[in-house]
């Protein structure tokens, strides 16, 4: 597993903060609404001692990119933020030039904060912007406005060298004209690097309630289909073309921490509910901490990790998540490295009848997914991992 450049072996570390101010009716991640004030302090040496027996396990490693995920980490203050990276910097190298991200919401609250991430040590945001659009933003409980989500991207800009943001489209009578209008408005920021999720209807969501009485209607495969031509035509042709399923990025703008998951290298998992996968061959580990949060903290302070899950991954598991992950990727795989995980090589009859159909295509050993596989990926995978 190599960088980009072909140098050394990228390794992530990732941070979960699990609270968020209100739950969006969407939303299936591990976030947590609290009344009462939550003791950073606390959490905060309990992430340093998580990273410290973390780092005792993983030996020396240079460090090339951290992600503050969430939740919703804009919600701690800067000192906190920088007690986490000071952890990580004490347990591991970490490198000059490693990319440092904070996801965070676009209130005018949070914006104020941003200067002190950056002194922090935080080098690139990934905004949740959702949608330019009021009406939108009401309906997917978003407790910012577009004109705030606009002023937070400003000041954003004017704080860190590098900047994200996503927006959620197949919303509900969303019309490709509209998802043009707005697409192109959001691009007209200029940002290196956009996240374009479909909208999902996840599970034990308020969504899912909605959608199953039949009040709440997404597009239909045709209609998705259209959206999702208008994305890749708008981005396209603004140089933004997609490198992941739903990941846009000027090129050399790709966001290192993702394609670390995305090429299945080696990242650790810190903070309640984060995932890791670290080694290769017959030692490669998964590894999941505890989920609720106070739950986590109270493991952390007895144990010195919040861990419940860690599984050795049977080679034969590991191709299947090498396949799963990397033909999200517009490079797609490496067909030698999956065969030498499979002890087989990916069926040629079936890479030709979706290379046959323009879904799939075969080069300098690689595996990718076309343009036009990518609407229908999670077909493509199912086909080649039977
Ligand atoms: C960890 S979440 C959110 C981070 C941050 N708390 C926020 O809301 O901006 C990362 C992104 O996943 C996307 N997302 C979450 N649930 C989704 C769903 N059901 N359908 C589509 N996109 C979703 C949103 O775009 C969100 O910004
Ligand atoms: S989308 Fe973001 S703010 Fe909303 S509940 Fe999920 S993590 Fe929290």
């Amino acid at each position: 597993m190599t960088d980009a450049d072909g140098s050394n072996e990228a390794f992530g570390v990732y941070v979960h903060w699990p609270f968020c101010l209100s739950k969006c009716p969407y939303c299936d991640f591990n976030s947590h609404v609290r009344h009462a004030a939550i003791d950073e302090d606390r959490f905060a040496r309990a992430f340093a001692r998580e990273i410290e027996t973390t780092a005792s396990r993983t030996g020396s490693r240079e460090v090339s990119s951290i992600f503050l995920g969430g939740g919703t980490p804009s919600l701690m203050q800067p000192q906190t933020v920088g007690a986490i990276l000071d952890a990580i910097g004490k347990n591991w190298r970490v490198a000059r030039d490693a990319e440092v991200t904070l996801e965070a919401n676009p209130t005018s609250v949070e914006a104020e904060r941003f200067r002190g991430y950056r002194a922090a040590g935080i080098n690139r945001v990934s905004l949740g912007v959702q949608s330019l659009e009021n009406d939108s933003l009401k309906f997917l409980g978003r407790l910012h406005s577009a004109e705030e989500a606009l002023a937070a991207i400003a000041i954003a800009r004017a704080n860190f060298p590098r900047l994200s943001f996503d927006l959620i489209y197949a919303r509900p009578g969303q019309t490709p004209s509209a998802w043009r209008a707005e697409l192109t408005r959001a691009l007209a920021e200029d940002c290196e690097h956009l996240s374009l999720y479909q909208l999902t209807i996840e599970a034990e969501t308020p969504f899912a309630a909605l959608h199953r009485n039949g009040r709440l209607k997404i597009p239909d495969e045709e209609q998705a289909r259209a959206l999702w031509d208008v994305t890749q035509e708008v981005c396209g042709a603004r140089g933004l073309p997609a490198y992941e399923i739903s990941n846009h990025a000027r090129p050399g703008a790709e966001c290192r921490h993702n394609l670390v998951y995305w090429r299945y290298g080696d990242y650790v998992g810190v903070g309640p509910g984060a995932h890791g996968r670290i080694g290769s061959g017959d030692i490669r580990r998964a590894t999941m901490t505890e989920r609720h949060p106070e739950k986590w903290l109270a493991l952390v302070e007895q144990n010195g990790h919040g861990r419940i899950v860690d599984d050795p991954l049977r080679q034969s598991e590991q191709a299947d998540e090498l396949l799963l992950m990397g033909l999200r990727l517009s490079e797609g795989i490496e067909l030698a490295r999956y065969a030498a995980l499979a002890g087989r090589d990916l069926d040629p009859a079936r890479i030709a009848a979706l290379a046959q159909e323009g879904l799939v295509e075969v080069g300098s050993g690689r595996l990718r997914v076309t343009a036009g596989g990518f609407a229908v990926l999670d077909a493509i995978v199912a086909d080649l991992a039977a």
